[in-house]
């Protein structure tokens, strides 16, 4: 008969967790964000309020937003003008459009990443589904089995309303079903629509004008497994540590609260500057392990949550420019998807190495880094490692084991990444 041990370990899968396949949609409607200001006042019949246009169009024009998508159009506004009227009841009208927008946009970013992966949709074993537009039962992670197939008897897991740092949340989770259940393929979806929280002006709300000027509509969807198929599966990037930490005493620099004129923003000017005080910490624990220093030998994923996250997080911590390089091409292109961004960030960087001819999947370089903050405030940390091109699994392994043993309750002792690894740091650079 066989030991718990035994029986216990061969529920598990061998190797870490791998992203097989990214895709992404965003809903028809483009807004400039040139036009946006006229059209915002317009739609929202706030014409007369010229000293708030002028605000909004000087954080407009500050956000670095080029343009948006968004479900919300000027003839569903004017059909429904409780949406656009700040403090009106419209609660009702939003999720009506929410329970079928977020599952089906969610649907759209899942068909591309399945056809990626190459594998037959019958093969998805779990999913997790990441949402703050909208609050429903059954949810839209139901909503999402039923029009995508997939089977009656996948494991699903909802991730609502945890705004915009859930795009680490999911990916933390995926990490965790893909490497605890031998043989799941974790099917990853994030769907975020400003439909939730669009409204009007308001000389009493200011902060309300930010969120307005910086939310956009779009869907991200992976597939997450551990023991890649050899040939078949393709990984692109390795899942190695997933953390979790609140910021302590920030809790109301960032809320967001369902009201029953929909969901109101509360965005302390504070924000990019409490994130960029505390992110060094978090990131120098996170790579201890690694035996990496140098911030700018690694490919850096950051929610953009507004321009001035960006520019902090990079002056604090010593970046050079090109380390924002994507955060910021899906900031301007896109505007703050709130947990869809960092899967939008890790797309374009993987397309455009390859464009480029670089070795790896991560701009060339081995190790990087995915960062998602939001409300708490919280900060989900995700360190990666490219698989693109000729990955060493032994090597990352090994790598996996010492930073499983550095996690609390594990060896205190300090562990060096050099020696018969061929050290972390110089291998980082490789093509840099
Ligand atoms: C919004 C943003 C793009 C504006 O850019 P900026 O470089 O700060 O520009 P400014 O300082 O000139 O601000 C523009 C105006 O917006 C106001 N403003 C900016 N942030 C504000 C906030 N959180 N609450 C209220 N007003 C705010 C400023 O007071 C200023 O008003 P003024 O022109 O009348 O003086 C920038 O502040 C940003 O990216 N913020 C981060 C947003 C955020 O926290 N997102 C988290 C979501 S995850």
């Amino acid at each position: 008969m066989a030991s718990i041990d035994e029986i216990h370990s061969a529920q598990r899968a061998k190797g870490p967790a791998s992203i097989l396949a990214i895709g992404t949609a965003v809903p028809p409607n483009c807004v400039k964000q040139s036009d946006f200001t006229d059209f915002f006042f317009r739609v929202t019949n706030s014409e007369h309020k010229l000293e708030l246009k002028k605000k909004f169009k000087r954080i407009c024009e500050r956000s670095m937003i080029t343009k948006r998508y968004m479900f919300l159009t000027e003839d569903i506004l004017r059909k429904n003008p409780n949406i656009g009227d700040f403090g009106a009841n419209s609660l009702d009208v939003r999720q009506d459009m929410l329970v079928t927008d977020v599952p089906e946009l969610g649907k759209e970013a899942a068909i591309k990443a399945i056809d990626e992966w190459g594998e037959p949709k019958s093969k998805i074993s779990h999913l997790v589904f990441g949402t703050t537009s909208g609050i429903d039962m059954p949810g839209a992670d139901f909503q999402l089995t039923k029009i995508l197939g997939l089977s009656p008897t996948v494991k699903r897991y909802m991730i609502y309303q945890q705004g915009c740092f859930a795009g680490g949340t999911v990916l933390r989770l995926a990490k965790d079903l893909a490497e605890n259940n031998k043989g799941a393929r974790v099917l990853v979806v994030c769907a975020d629509s400003i439909t939730f929280g669009f409204r009007g002006p308001s000389e009493n709300h200011i902060e309300n004008l930010v969120g307005q000027s910086l939310f956009g509509d779009g869907a991200a969807a992976l597939i997450v497994g551990s023991d890649i198929i050899p040939n078949i599966e393709k990984p692109l990037f390795q899942i190695l540590l997933a953390t979790q930490t609140i910021i302590p005493d920030t809790e109301k620099a960032l809320t967001l609260h369902t009201r029953e004129s929909g969901l109101m923003f509360y965005i302390e000017k504070e924000v990019p500057h409490i994130i960029s005080k505390n992110l060094e910490n978090v990131v120098r624990e996170a790579l201890q392990p690694l035996n990496i220093y140098d911030y700018n030998s690694m490919f850096w994923m950051v929610h953009p949550g507004g321009r001035a996250i960006l520019d902090e997080v990079e002056a604090k911590l010593h970046l050079k420019p090109e380390k924002m390089r994507a955060s910021r091409h899906i900031l301007s292109e896109y505007g703050n998807m709130a947990s869809v961004c960092v899967f939008f960030i890790m797309d374009d960087m993987r397309r455009k190495s390859k464009e480029q001819g670089l070795s790896t999947t991560g701009e060339g370089l081995d190790w990087g880094i995915l960062f998602g903050f939001g409300p708490g405030l919280t900060v989900e940390t995700v360190v990666l490692h490219e698989s693109g091109h000729g990955f060493d699994s032994q090597r990352v392994q090994l790598l996996r084991g010492r930073l499983l043993a550095r996690r609390p309750g594990g060896p205190s002792h300090q562990l060096s990444c050099g020696g018969g690894l061929g050290g972390v740091e110089s291998q980082s650079k490789r093509g840099a």
